[in-house]
């Protein structure tokens, strides 16, 4: 496959576009390097560095070039800068998005994966989330990836597009090979804050709030490695090519592990305590989330490789020590 990837710079975009590459595909990137980082970007991949907005580059680099699927990840992430910032995340995740996609339909290119999270969902009250479960995201960026899910279904109705929309859960690891993995200098990400902390980056981290109606108290979440979420694209970006139809995929692997068993096995990795202390519930948190991932698996007969927080933390850690 021809793949244009959105973000490519990025987190999840790199490694995803290392997969792609790996498998014998073509990845062309935009990326404007907003949040990103260029060295992360697969030497074999194309690049453009340029704004998904920037609508007459894209267009000729639509034109230029021939792809067979869009796979965007471009976006803002932070939760917190959203909830100081919303129209900024309107703008950047809805706004943009949807410039983008239209110049993408113009130029008949119809099949798009896209980057949506499993903040779609708010609090929900289901043990294991269920893309059918009610839509109520509880913040700006949430809303704004709700936004573009709406806005690709609503297309899919009136011209021929083809979407997957992958909720995302919590991403974590890195590449086992140290390509790639999670630059940034104010991250919230646990897996991340935890690493900035075994690595002596970092004196202490809070854990916010204890009081949580769960096993230990703390938040549970279900992680899943971006080696696995890079994969779950590729699946994803064939089964259009086997008649399957545009549909929405939660991807986690439908398991929960709270704050403190996260903390508790990178304290077992490096032999020695952290310092954690405890500070209150951060606004608009919730306690429990994580995937009924059964429909993805099910439909494609998808099974994870790095089902496994150890390895999760420790290609975390180990792209740590060098970053
Ligand atoms: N990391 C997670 O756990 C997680 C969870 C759910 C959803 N997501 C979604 O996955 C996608 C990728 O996330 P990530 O963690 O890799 O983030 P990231 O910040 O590492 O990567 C995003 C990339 O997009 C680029 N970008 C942003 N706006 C752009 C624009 N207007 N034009 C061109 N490039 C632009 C940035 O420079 C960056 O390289 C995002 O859409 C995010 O919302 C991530």
């Amino acid at each position: 496959m021809n793949i244009l990837l959105t973000g490519g710079a990025g987190y999840i975009g790199s490694h995803t576009a290392l997969s792609l590459i790996e498998n014998g595909h073509m990845v062309t990137v935009i990326d404007n390097l907003i949040t990103g980082t260029k060295r992360l970007i697969p030497p074999k991949a194309k690049y453009y560095n340029c704004d998904i907005a920037d609508s007459s580059s894209i267009k000729k680099i639509l034109k230029e070039n021939k792809f067979d699927v869009v796979m965007h990840f471009a976006g803002l992430t932070k939760v917190d800068e959203s909830v100081n910032n919303p129209d900024k995340y309107n703008d950047y995740n809805f706004e943009k998005s949807k410039s983008f996609f239209n110049c993408c339909f113009e130029n008949n290119l119809k099949k798009i994966i896209f980057s949506s999270t499993a903040g779609v969902y708010g609090d929900s009250s289901s043990q294991y989330v269920k893309e059918t479960d009610e839509i109520k995201p509880m913040n700006p960026y949430a809303v704004s990836k709700s936004k573009v899910e709406n806005f690709l279904i609503k297309k899919s109705k009136s011209e021929k597009i083809n979407y997957i929309v992958l909720r995302y859960f919590n991403v974590a690891g890195a590449d086992e090979d140290k390509r790639s993995g999670l630059i940034s200098k104010s991250s919230t990400n646990l897996i991340k804050v935890i690493c900035e902390l075994a690595t002596k980056k970092r004196k202490k981290m809070t854990i916010n709030g204890n009081d949580y109606q769960t096993k230990d108290g703390t938040a549970i979440r279900d992680f899943i490695h971006v080696r696995d979420i890079a994969d779950i694209h590729i699946v994803a970006a064939n089964s259009f090519f086997k008649n399957f139809s545009s549909e929405i995929y939660n991807c986690g692997y439908g398991q929960g592990y709270s704050v403190k068993e996260v903390i508790n096995e990178m304290e077992n990795i490096i032999r020695s305590k952290l310092e954690v202390e405890i500070g209150p519930r951060r606004e608009k948190d919730i306690a429990i989330s994580v995937a009924n991932s059964d429909k993805f698996k099910k439909k494609f007969n998808w099974k994870p490789k790095f089902n496994n927080l150890n390895y999760i933390l420790k290609t975390a850690l180990e792209w740590e020590k060098i970053n």
